[in-house]
């Protein structure tokens, strides 16, 4: 199946169970200072989940534009990215599990037809031996234990872990949730690549929460029946919610039973621009690493530029930066260094074609969202081949060099610990910031 026609699917399908469609919200947050980036589709909704009431009614679907920051270092497989599109319903304090599991359940073994043996489900239990991590006082979410077997899933395909796996908020574990964050226990749900051997690196036994790749998370109801107080418990919300989320990417890519994302018309425009300029293949697994990293850092920053963000030294402004500069070094790398990084800036436009159609960007922009990277890219380019030639004679790497070299050729910090990884070697990350600090404050006092 085609991203389209998932995407269309599960949106018509939630609105046959009496949902109202609502736009994708921005990916830069409104009136919402507490975040850099919308990195889960009930984000805007937080007030309404919390009990203010919807206009649009109890029953909302939606695709939304999410960026993670947090998953950036997972990137460079072929299922992690930090910008994707999360297929989501909500009831805001209408149904709850009975309706949902078996309506999500539908979905994906009607619409998408996806095969009822390649599909595992968990659910929340605190004692599990996986993913325990404090107490949350929450008892084994026996009810939906109950609905997937009433579903004809088979036990052996339903796995119990704790709040480590199956705790959903914004901010993580109970433990890790601030007072007034809301969150709840979580099922999700898992389709298993059966071609993908099971990488013993990662556990004697695979399992849907094991890392190898063989199972792939498709999607997580969480129900957001908890408030976090001041005094470190949990209270139950006035109303239970439901908030599920799903990624479009591994959806279709389920559908296709192909474990790579990148395969999926989600991205195989801009792998192409990106083979163009770099005369590489994909397919070369010697390059496959630098391509998923090239190819979500350049998609993530064409939509943050549709945003109006512009590369500069904070907020979401560093971020973007940070983005094409590591696409830029990993572009590098993969063609040598007389490729000019300001060529990437064509591959914002294959990321634009890839959406034409759909309401996710606006088609408009293509020349300037184009004209932000090369500038920046450009200028980063001029300090790219001297900074890399400097690296090269560093014998012994530590903070302060790693600092002067942020300073003087613009490498972001993770972008230096890769570069000295491959040389063996780590950069103390607590005598950067000290240099950071350091250098901040005298900028300060020279201003003073
Ligand atoms: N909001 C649920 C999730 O991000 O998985």
């Amino acid at each position: 199946m085609t991203s389209e026609e998932v995407r269309r699917k599960y949106i018509e399908f939630f609105v046959r169970y009496g949902h109202q469609e609502i736009p994708s919200a921005s990916l830069v947050p409104e009136n919402d200072p507490s975040t850099l980036f919308t990195s889960a589709g009930m984000q805007p909704l937080v007030p309404y989940l919390l009990g203010k009431p919807h206009p649009q009614g109890k029953r909302l679907v939606n695709s939304q534009k999410c960026f993670r920051a947090q998953d950036i270092e997972e990137v460079g497989d072929n299922r992690h990215t930090t910008f994707f599109e999360m297929l989501g319903n909500w009831s805001l304090g209408d149904y709850f599990k009975k309706e949902q599991l078996p309506w999500f359940w539908q979905f994906l073994t009607e619409e998408l037809k996806l095969s009822h043996e390649k599909l595992y489900v968990s659910i929340f239990d605190p004692s599990a031996s996986l993913g325990t991590g404090g107490n949350s006082g929450v008892p084994k979410d026996n009810e939906s234990y109950e609905i997937w077997k009433s579903l004809g899933v088979p036990e052996d395909h339903i796995f119990a872990y704790g709040v480590e796996k199956n705790w959903w908020s914004r901010s993580g574990t109970p433990e890790q949730m601030p007072a007034g964050e809301i969150g709840g226990p979580d099922s999700e749900v898992f389709y298993e690549f059966t071609q993908v051997e099971h990488d013993p690196r990662f556990g004697d036994k695979c399992h849907p929460n094991c890392d190898c790749g063989r199972f792939v998370e498709i999607g997580n109801s969480v129900f957001i029946q908890y408030q976090k107080q001041a005094d470190g418990t949990l209270q139950e919300l006035t109303q239970k919610n439901v908030d599920f989320g799903g990624g479009l990417e591994r959806m279709t890519a389920a559908t296709n039973d192909n474990p790579d994302i990148f395969e999926t018309d989600l991205f195989s425009k801009i792998i192409t621009a990106i083979e163009n300029i770099s005369g590489r293949s994909y397919q070369d697994i010697a390059v496959s690493e630098q391509f998923e990293i090239i190819t979500d850092h350049m998609k993530a920053a064409t939509f943050i530029i549709a945003s109006d963000i512009l590369p500069s030294n904070k907020m979401q402004g560093y971020v973007l930066r940070r983005l094409l500069r590591r696409a830029a070094v990993k572009f590098n790398s993969i063609c040598g260094s007389t490729e000019k990084p300001q060529d990437l800036a064509v591959v914002s436009g294959s990321v634009i074609d890839t959406y034409a159609g759909t309401d996710m960007l606006d088609i408009s922009k293509k020349d300037e969202i184009a004209d932000v990277i090369r500038q920046e890219l450009d200028k980063f380019g001029k300090t790219l081949e001297r900074g890399l030639a400097e690296i090269e004679k560093i014998a012994q790497i530590d903070g302060k060099i790693a600092f002067d070299l942020y300073q003087t050729y613009g490498f972001p910090l993770e972008v230096l610990e890769e570069l000295f990884a491959v040389k063996g070697q780590k950069i103390d990350r607590q005598q950067f910031n000290e240099e950071f600090s350091r250098h901040q404050q005298v900028s300060r006092q020279g201003v003073k």
